[in-house]
């Protein structure tokens, strides 16, 4: 961070609109961080399964475990069937050993219809389009299946197709089917369905799936709405795979890799840590192909040998110091995998899987939160196993730990550091990073206004469950989020990226809020928080080096950053003013830039600081851009006023 250090910050007390008098310097800045605004992900408030991950099908494949037993729910029966989970002699496979046994009820005619119903996670949206569905079927059936999409309040049938049953008796075989339904539904309250005559004996199913177009027309891929709306924020890279959800509440629950790869047969899913089984369907693969979709570089979480417990981070289950090499050898295994050439043993399995290009990964975060689970253990060997073990076999890339302090940091790894706040903390925090120790990159993972402002403005959140959370994002948190990232910015020397967390909702069933993106099962519904739009305004203006600045006042209530890309005049400013009671003058100057120099002024705001987007409403984040003239002495001059998130970019 340069030049602004000439500027001091003021305290948070309502400001007036005093003018900001301001010299912006071309050479002289840092390069600017290299990750800067990201995405972080994993399965909590079904952002995966239900969510992102395109799957139509709720509880498709009956996978559970001794925290979340198999279920049938949300299947029904049709037709008087008798629906029951049967743990075959001959099972689909041994990550899939539960199906569902279709019969047929007492007091069933013979000849009669009968078979199962799904109503997909919280709704099923049916539109014009071609989708994709498959199921594996064991009996001795030789009829015809019917796969329907159907109107769950009328039971018009919108798409439906006819499968000729190559069904075996000692045999699971695979069935596929595609079917176009030709007008959308008028809402999402559909539900898919599979039959079949009785008259035949017992039908079982497992793994019966259904996927609309997705997003690339990857195969088991994503949804577009969401994927397009990750797309327009301009990330530079995604953190995965959590958060909480790579630890595991449990012995042996932890996230491995190894069992989210390959067909979907060979894919156990495991007990998630928000409460519900995860498919895996969204494995390593998947999310490493999500990547290049984006165009993001991923940040990979290597899980660091403890577990959650069930959220008792006072006492968790820890791999002692004997055993941890198992794991880390592990995450050196995950490692080839992605990156290996395929003459090595992992390298050879993602070829074998029809992946034969390498991935590439520059950065690591060895754990999530390992200063709330048992710190003194990953301090003491269990962060130094991994990053000694990674750093000799990828002596370039980036490790990060994750206590978010420098209490577990070696060579040139950094930390990621995770906040949770009310607006007016993140208020105060434009310079927390000015004179932070240097040594050693900050990686932001996690931040996110979760709560209200109070009247003392130094309140912390409240953790205790007793004050509720926001349910969504709301503006005043947005610009207050957005002056913790322009401090982050001016210090992209240290400060390599920020990721507001988590990054989605699902309305219908979720575990935290607020959120970035909220959604359900209707794409036309899909809520991009006021958060997301300040991000992606910040987010879309990047440079390559700060810009050194000189000011005749001090931040707050408007608080900036400058930059400039390289050996040019192209010059961006960006400001977030917050607590004021007038409108605050700005005349800028930048080195270079004559009168008669232009710029373009983009700012957003929101009729009040309470103002949230929901889902199926109008944004009420407003934008206004002005084209504007520098006047004598190349001075452009406007106006921000309370809760203004600007930038500016000459031209
Ligand atoms: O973002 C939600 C959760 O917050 C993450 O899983 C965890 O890392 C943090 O506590």
């Amino acid at each position: 961070m340069l030049g602004s250090s000439l500027l001091k910050i003021l305290p948070l007390l309502a400001g007036v609109g005093h003018a900001v008098n301001l010299s912006v310097a071309r050479d002289g800045g840092n390069a600017s961080s290299p990750l800067m605004y990201g995405i972080m992900f994993e399965d909590i408030n079904h952002s995966g399964d239900g969510g992102i991950y395109a799957e139509l099908i709720q509880n498709r494949a009956f996978q559970g475990s001794i925290e979340f037993p198999s279920t049938l729910a949300p299947w029904e029966a049709v037709g008087n069937a008798k629906l029951s989970l049967q743990n075959n002699t001959v099972p689909l496979s041994s990550a899939l050993p539960t199906s569902v046994n279709v019969a047929q009820g007492a007091g069933s005619r013979a000849g009669g219809v009968i078979g199962l119903q799904n109503p997909g996670w919280w709704g099923l949206s049916v539109k014009p389009q071609t989708y994709t569905g498959s199921f594996w079927a064991l009996g001795s059936y030789k009829g015809q299946f019917t796969a329907k999409l159907q109107s769950a309040t009328t039971s018009h049938v919108w798409a439906s197709v006819q499968i000729k049953s190559e069904c075996e008796q000692s045999k699971w075989v695979e069935h596929k089917f595609q079917f176009k339904p030709p007008v959308a539904a008028p809402d999402t309250n559909n539900t898919f369905v599979l039959e079949f005559n009785t008259g035949h004996g017992s039908v079982n199913f497992n793994l019966i799936s259904l996927f609309p177009p997705t997003y690339n027309d990857r195969p088991n891929g994503n949804r577009p709405d969401l994927m397009k709306g990750l797309k327009g924020l301009k990330p530079s890279y995604f953190r995965i795979p959590g958060g909480n959800n790579i630890e595991g509440d449990t012995f042996n629950y932890r996230w491995k890799w190894n069992e989210t790869i390959g067909p979907l047969t060979q894919r156990p899913g495991r007990p998630g840590t928000w409460g519900y089984e995860n498919t895996d369907g969204l494995g390593l693969v998947e999310y490493l192909q999500w990547c290049e979709d984006l165009e993001v570089e991923p940040v990979l979480a290597v899980w660091s040998g403890v577990y959650l417990n069930g959220y008792n981070n006072a006492n968790p289950d820890v791999i002692p110091e004997a055993d941890i090499g198992i794991y880390v050898q592990d995450a050196l295994n995950e490692l080839e995998f992605i990156m290996g050439d395929v003459s090595t043993e992992y390298g050879a399995l993602r070829a074998s899987l029809g992946y034969p290009k390498p991935w590439k990964i520059n950065y690591v975060e060895i754990g999530n939160e390992d200063n709330l689970s048992d710190p003194a253990s990953y301090t003491s060997y269990r962060f130094m196993a991994f990053y000694d073990a990674i750093h000799a076999a990828y002596p370039d890339m980036k490790l990060i730990s994750s206590t978010g302090d420098l209490t577990a940091v070696s060579g040139h790894s950094g930390t990621d550091y995770h906040e949770y706040a009310r607006p007016n903390i993140y208020a105060t925090q434009f310079g927390l990073w000015d004179n932070a120790n240097r040594s050693h990159p900050i990686l932001l993972g996690e931040y996110a206004t979760i709560q209200g402002n109070k009247a003392d403005p130094s309140t912390p959140v409240d953790w205790s469950g007793a004050e509720p959370r926001l349910q969504y994002p709301i503006w005043v948190g947005a610009v207050s989020e957005a002056i913790y990232t322009l401090g982050a910015e001016r210090n992209g020397d240290i400060v390599i990226g920020a990721s507001y967390a988590p990054g989605f909702q699902n309305l219908n069933d979720f575990q935290w809020s607020p959120d970035l993106v909220s959604f359900n099962a209707d794409p036309d519904q899909v809520a991009f928080s006021t958060s997301y739009y300040a991000i992606q305004l910040l987010s879309s203006h990047r440079y390559t080096h700060t810009a050194p600045m000189t000011s005749d006042s001090g931040f707050g209530p408007a608080f900036y950053v400058a930059g400039v890309n390289s050996g040019t005049t192209e010059y961006t400013f960006k400001a977030a003013v917050y607590n004021t009671t007038a409108p605050i003058p700005f005349n800028i100057d930048f080195e270079g830039l004559k009168q008669g120099a232009k710029s373009k002024l983009t700012v957003l705001n929101a009729p009040s600081g309470l103002s949230y987007n929901v889902a199926g409403g109008q944004n009420v984040v407003k934008e206004t851009v002005t084209e504007l003239v520098a006047k004598k002495g190349g001075v452009f001059s406007f106006e921000l006023k309370e809760y203004d998130i600007a930038v500016l970019t000459t031209f």
